[in-house]
């Protein structure tokens, strides 16, 4: 018989969201007239804006006519797409259009981005942390052993985000020096966005140990406050040292559409044999001098991409290309100010009945301490049988999550103030 791939024997049994599916189908069957809140996944609930829909419609019909119809495109993506990305999202930081890559998702990316590096680098992530960067190296065979006691894997360096960090991370705190380092902001779960100042410093810390940072900003649309950058490029240097993740999910509602795109600098370089003299170097020269011992990370990307992947559908580009039209762009602001509100309104509610909560300023998660420092699955339970709502624990995110929650504010506003008063009843 055929033996399975041992690395994913070192997984937990479940996807942390698939495992609260099954608790939550288990519940319902048992109680049929519960009427369920659903707080936990961060899946949005406003329908698609009319010019997204437009395109969709337009683009489709052009597939019914041999003149306009297309097959495959390229497979990082169409150029008109990419031209509206560099002119609406990264105006002034000379992002070029071969940097980018046009896929279906974020997630699938942050996952599939893993294994053009060597296996033994070593990774860097928080601790909590969105699980598909965890679960994906340990898919490739980056990590060692599963501890059940520590909740942890071995050849990982776990970056502590903790309430004694506010958690936010600094290079200072660090152990040991990570090849890769994965950062989120504004952060799933926690909620907490990083600072300028604070993401220049991971910059330079990856700039000084030629590490590499992958920087998901799938919640960049909800950033309000100033000094937190949109953009990791918006750090001097970042081209260098980074590659960026953006996606359409949260931002234009695209969860169920799927398309995000991937930025790759052609600086950004890695080396192909361990060689000292490149380090002096800036990247394009040791590029343009030492082709036999570093690489361009986006060369790698892109043939990694030409071949495990035939590109996201046109019509599909085409409705993501909508969302910058002026149409477009206000009725996504609106959807956005809408789960702000929500947000608002947990916060609201959660402090009302005496709980301490971070995040849901420039996120959509509101991350709250359970009361008398409960369990974080027995305050699942706790919410989902007293009151029917749907949350995610936070130890779903690590062992710093225990004692933690996470509701969203993507849900239904009449669902998330019902939520709230449930909560205070
Ligand atoms: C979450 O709830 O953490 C996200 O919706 C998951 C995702 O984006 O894949």
């Amino acid at each position: 018989m055929i033996k399975a791939n041992e690395n994913f024997l070192q997984l937990k049994d479940s996807y942390l969201f698939s495992d609260i599916n099954k608790r939550v189908s288990q519940y319902v069957q048992q109680n049929p007239q519960a009427d369920i809140i659903k707080l936990g996944i961060g899946d949005v609930t406003r329908p698609i804006p009319r010019a997204i829909i437009e395109a969709i419609k337009k683009s489709a019909k052009e597939m019914e006519n041999a003149h306009t119809f297309r097959g495959y495109g390229p497979e990082q993506g169409y150029d008109f797409l990419k031209e509206k990305i560099i002119e609406n999202e990264y105006k002034g930081l000379d992002i070029k259009s071969d940097e980018i890559f046009i896929s279906d998702g974020a997630k699938c990316d942050t996952g599939n981005i893993v294994e053009i590096f060597a296996k033994d680098i070593k990774v860097g992530i928080t601790d909590p942390v969105y699980p598909v960067y965890l679960d994906t190296n340990v898919m490739y065979g980056r990590t060692g052993k599963y501890d059940e006691n520590t909740n942890r894997y071995s050849n990982i360096i776990y970056i502590n985000a903790t309430e004694k960090n506010n958690f936010t991370p600094v290079p200072d705190e660090l152990e040991e020096v990570p090849d890769l380092i994965y950062i989120c902001s504004p952060n799933n779960p926690t909620g907490v966005a990083m600072k300028k100042d604070v993401l220049k410093s991971w910059v330079d810390f990856a700039k000084e140990n030629k590490s590499i940072i992958l920087f998901d900003s799938a919640y960049e649309a909800f950033i309000e406050e100033e000094d937190i950058p949109h953009s990791i490029y918006e750090i001097e240097g970042a081209k260098e040292v980074a590659i960026e993740f953006k996606s359409y999910s949260k931002t234009a509602g695209f969860t169920g559409l799927r398309c995000a795109y991937t930025v790759v600098p052609k600086e950004l370089i890695i080396e192909k044999e361990v060689y000292g003299n490149v380090a002096c170097l800036s990247n394009f020269e040791a590029l343009e001098k030492h082709p036999n011992s570093v690489i361009s990370v986006n060369k790698l990307w892109n043939r990694r991409t030409t071949t495990k992947f035939n590109g996201v559908s046109y019509i599909i580009q085409r409705a993501a290309e909508a969302i910058y039209t002026e149409e477009g762009k206000r009725d996504i602001k609106e959807n956005i100010e809408y789960y702000k509100e929500n947000a608002k309104i947990i916060l609201q509610g959660l402090k009302k009945v005496g709980i301490t909560c971070y995040g849901g300023i420039n996120s959509p998660y509101i991350w709250l301490k359970t009361p008398e420092g409960i369990g974080s699955w027995e305050y699942f339970d706790i919410l989902l049988k007293k009151y029917n709502i749907v949350g995610t624990p936070g130890v779903g995110f690590g062992t710093n999550g225990e004692g933690y929650f996470r509701l969203t504010a993507f849900g239904d506003r009449t669902k998330t103030i019902e939520a709230m008063e449930r909560m205070s009843s």
